[in-house]
């Protein structure tokens, strides 16, 4: 087995802030001004699909307008110049896919895509548009968002465990790592394999024996891509960190 080292990244909101996507718990518990049980729950998609269905409809506008940043295109430049990247990510939008980057685990669902109320394994791409009351799927049940609501289970983490087990390096970006089980996925990785945190609040958030760069994604990722592209390896550059 002569695999090249295996970097495993796990994104949250603030790797998208940069690309004008607002994150989440910088506004006090309200998504865009609705109150997050409100949209993000089944609870609140029983009591008024109409106001979750508009809600998701404002954010996918949103994304479609958004464009990858400089670390979306950092991390795909680095799958591109042969590494191996997996990512996996919080975030619902596609701009990680949009940059280039070809291993992407969305664990909380993918905005441009609709879902059975009946099956949650039928999916359907939302190329334009967004999702009425009465659009079905082909079992007859109404459409929701493929978006993974507070309180529901999380169908892929036992998948990004998997990812995780296998990496030699890992790089965590934006993310407050306040949401289960997201955030235990940083401790399934291996032993041996150091953890760095690209947060500009990495020195409040990042738990013991994880390294910090308190920088925007949009700074911090791509310095981290050029040390490791320049010397062909995955390594801990000291000097850029405090
Ligand atoms: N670069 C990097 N990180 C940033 C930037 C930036 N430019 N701007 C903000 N951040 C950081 C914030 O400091 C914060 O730590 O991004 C993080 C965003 O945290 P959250 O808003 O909690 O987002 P996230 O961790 O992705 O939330 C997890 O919660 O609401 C649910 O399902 C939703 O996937 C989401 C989950």
């Amino acid at each position: 087995m002569s695999e090249s080292p295996h970097l495993v990244v796990l994104s949250g909101a603030g790797i998208s802030a940069e690309s004008g996507i607002a994150t989440f718990r910088a506004s006090d518990g309200l998504w865009e001004n609705h109150p997050v049980e409100a949209v993000a729950t089944p609870e609140g998609w029983a009591r008024d699909p109409e106001r979750v269905l508009r809600f998701y409809d404002a954010r996918r506008d949103q994304v479609r307008r958004a464009r990858p940043n400089a670390a979306h295109k950092a991390l795909a430049a680095l799958e591109k110049r042969g590494f191996r990247v997996s990512i996996i990510t919080q975030n619902i939008d596609d701009l990680h896919e949009r940059a280039g980057s070809r291993r992407v685990l969305h664990l909380h669902g993918e905005i441009l895509q609709a879902r059975s109320t009946a099956d949650p394994g039928m999916r359907y791409p939302l190329r334009r548009g967004g999702i009425r009351l009465g659009d079905l799927c082909d079992l007859g049940s109404q459409l929701r968002p493929d978006v993974v609501w507070f309180g529901e289970p999380v169908p892929r983490y036992v998948e990004a465990q998997e990812v995780v087990a296998e990496a030699d390096l890992l790089l965590v970006v934006g993310t407050s790592l306040a949401v289960m089980p997201a955030a235990s996925l940083l401790h399934q990785a291996p032993l041996d394999a150091e953890a760095i945190l690209v947060d500009p609040q990495a020195h409040q958030l990042a738990p013991p024996g994880v390294v910090r760069l308190n920088q925007p994604a949009g700074q911090g990722v791509p310095a981290l891509v050029r040390h490791w592209t320049r010397e062909g390896r995955l390594w801990m550059p000291e000097t850029l960190l405090e």
